[in-house]
């Protein structure tokens, strides 16, 4: 199992201690959810922090979109080179036009589902993305409760990717901890995100070591 720590849940007043330590702690990827008080009920950070956060970090960068715009927005992070870079499909009219602009700043496109999005949604455009990432809260916060469906969702897409032969990775955000990180891996899930969970946590690495399953 990968582990994408969620910098949601850091502190924002030593972020870049924070980014370092958990880089140090052997994260794979730093999670950075970017929101616009509109498509989420709530505002996080723009291209100038999460600029500071690449910089702070060794480890490559998964953006995640929770926002309305999302031609505007991935032409505003594009150019700080993150591996994935993810849209929500609820919010884009033109997804695949949108996979093709992502994927010609040579970064991976990644397509985020909300809890209650089917898997139907995606399936034309499967093939062309790099990575799932499934819902298991509903976007906007950091510390909510693992909505139980997502694991089912996961056993599901786990089949269609794997019957269509592909090599996209399926992602989970939202209320992951040491408990239901095995029911995860059990259903197919290549990559976690976790916030609440690993910052609060008195050792980032036994967190992240937990997670690793
Ligand atoms: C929610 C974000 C998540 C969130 C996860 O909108 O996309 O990345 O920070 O935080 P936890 O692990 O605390 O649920
Ligand atoms: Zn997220």
């Amino acid at each position: 199992m990968l582990v994408a720590p969620s910098i949601l849940s850091a502190n924002f007043g030593r972020l870049n201690e924070e980014i370092k330590a958990i880089c140090d702690a052997g994260c794979d990827l730093v999670h950075v959810d970017v929101m616009d008080g509109h498509f989420v009920p709530n505002l996080t950070i723009g291209p100038v922090v999460v600029q500071a956060v690449a910089k702070a970090s060794s480890k490559p960068l998964d953006i995640h979109l929770m926002v309305e715009n999302n031609t505007f927005f991935t032409e505003l992070f594009a150019p700080l080179m993150p591996k994935y870079l993810s849209f929500h499909i609820e919010e884009e009219k033109h997804p695949h036009r949108l996979i093709q602009k992502i994927r010609s700043y040579d970064i991976s496109p990644a397509v985020v589902l909300n809890p209650h999005s089917p898997l139907e949604s995606i399936e034309y455009i499967l093939e062309e993305i790099d990575m799932v990432l499934l819902m298991s809260v509903n976007p906007g916060f950091g510390g909510q409760s693992f909505i139980s469906s997502s694991l089912k969702k996961a056993e599901k897409l786990r089949k269609m990717v794997d019957k269509s032969g592909l090599k996209t990775l399926i992602e989970m955000d939202g209320g992951v901890n040491e408990k239901n990180v095995h029911e995860l891996k059990n259903a197919g899930v290549d990559i976690v995100v976790a916030g609440n969970y690993i910052f609060s946590s008195a050792s980032y690495k036994n967190a992240i070591d937990s997670l690793r399953v």
